[in-house]
Order: structure tokens, then sequence, then C-alpha cells
């Protein structure tokens, strides 16, 4: 079973070694405590049977639009509706946003395979967005975005997924439904 609850100060170093895997680095432990003190950011984690954390993702809510921080997973838990169950917690209630929005690798498929199911759509590239190249030798990244998510369509794509998802595994639970993280 997995269970979808805010981020605490000590999970920072388990999800740093996630993300050092997923992305090639990590946001320093100031950058993941910054996550859990502001208001307009909301910040979750994914806790397998064992307790040991599978996967997070972050948004900040930057006025009407919303920004998708951070979605990563364990390597070892990949496949399992981990990231969609994450990302179907932290963008469960849109009100005041009328616009989500991410970065991510153009080479990234499987990423991008998981933000069409949300309704994501390209809208650019914002040239040179990452410190590193990837394989590529690319800095660029694709944006994407979400223009309504107050709409009903928008609202019922999500049911679906939800719905789809919990027929697959049947097993993620949320823990919290706190708007923010809360230092352990
Ligand atoms: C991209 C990433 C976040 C996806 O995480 P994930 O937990 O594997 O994603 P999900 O399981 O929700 O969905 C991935 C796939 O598993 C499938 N799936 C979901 N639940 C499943 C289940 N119970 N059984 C079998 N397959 C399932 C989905 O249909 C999806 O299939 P697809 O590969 O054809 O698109 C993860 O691979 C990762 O961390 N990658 C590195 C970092 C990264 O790219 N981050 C995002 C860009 S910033």
């Amino acid at each position: 079973m997995t269970t979808i609850r805010p981020l605490h100060q000590s999970d920072i170093a388990e999800l740093q070694a996630i993300d050092e895997v997923a992305h090639g680095e990590a946001w320093s432990t100031a950058a993941f405590g910054e996550q859990i003190k502001l208001d307009a950011v909301r910040h979750l984690v994914a806790e397998g049977d064992a307790g040991t954390i599978v996967g997070h993702a972050g948004v900040w809510r930057d006025g009407p639009t919303w920004r998708i921080t951070n979605v990563a997973v364990a390597a070892e838990a990949a496949g399992n509706g981990v990231a969609t169950a994450l990302l179907l917690e932290l963008l469960n209630d849109p009100h005041d946003c009328d616009r989500i929005e991410l970065e991510v690798r153009p080479s990234n498929r499987g990423a991008q395979r998981l933000y069409n199911r949300f309704g994501f759509a390209p809208v650019g590239i914002e040239r040179g967005f990452y410190d590193r190249s990837d394989a590529s030798s690319s800095r660029d990244a694709l944006v994407m975005a979400i223009a309504e998510p107050n709409s009903t369509a928008w609202r019922d794509r999500v049911e679906n997924l939800r719905q789809t998802i919990n027929q697959r595994t049947g097993d993620h639970s949320t823990g919290n439904h706190s708007n923010r993280g809360e230092a352990a």
C-alpha cells in the first residue's frame, strides 16, 4: 500500500537519494526545507509498505498559475502508478487556479506520457532552462500546460484517471490532506 502525505524535514535525505538517480542531481537540504515552510508550496511524498519513500512531487501556487516543481519516483517503484497518485493528490483542488505549468526535457517521453494523461499540452520551448545537458547535449525544456483546470472537462478527465488508477492498483491512500507540509 502506498500512502500520500506531506513532506517532512526527516524525509529530505531519502528524497535527495531518489532525485540523484531520477534527475542526476538533487536540491540542497535548504531548498527542500523551503518547500515545507512556504505557504505557496505544497510538496507530497509517497510512502511504500515498509515506510520507505518511493516518490515525491511538489507544486508552487504562484498566484493563479500553479507550477509543478518536481516529480520523481524511485526506479524500483516505477510503473506502479506512484507518480499518477501523487499528481492526482497534488492537483486535487485547483481552486483560484487558471493554469498549471511544468517543464520537462524534450527527450523525456515517459514523463510526457504521464503529463499528457493529465491533459498537459506542449506550449513552447524554454531555451537553456536546465543547468545540465542531457544525452543529446540539450539544456532546453519543453513547457507543458493545462489551460483550464477548473473546467468540467478537465475535472472529468482527472476523475476518469483516478478511477482507472484505482482499478489498476486499488492501493493508494491519502495520509493527510493538509495544504502544508509539517516539519517532523
Ligand atoms: C516519469 C516518472 C515520474 C513516472 O513515475 P511512475 O510512478 O513510474 O509513473 P506511473 O506509474 O504513474 O505511470 C507510468 C507508467 O506506468 C503505468 N502504470 C501505472 N500504474 C500501473 C500499474 N498498476 N501497473 C502497471 N502499469 C502501471 C502507466 O500507464 C504508465 O505507462 P506508460 O509508461 O506507458 O506511460 C518516473 O519514471 C521518474 O521519476 N522519472 C525520472 C524523473 C522524471 O523524469 N521526472 C519527471 C520530469 S521532471
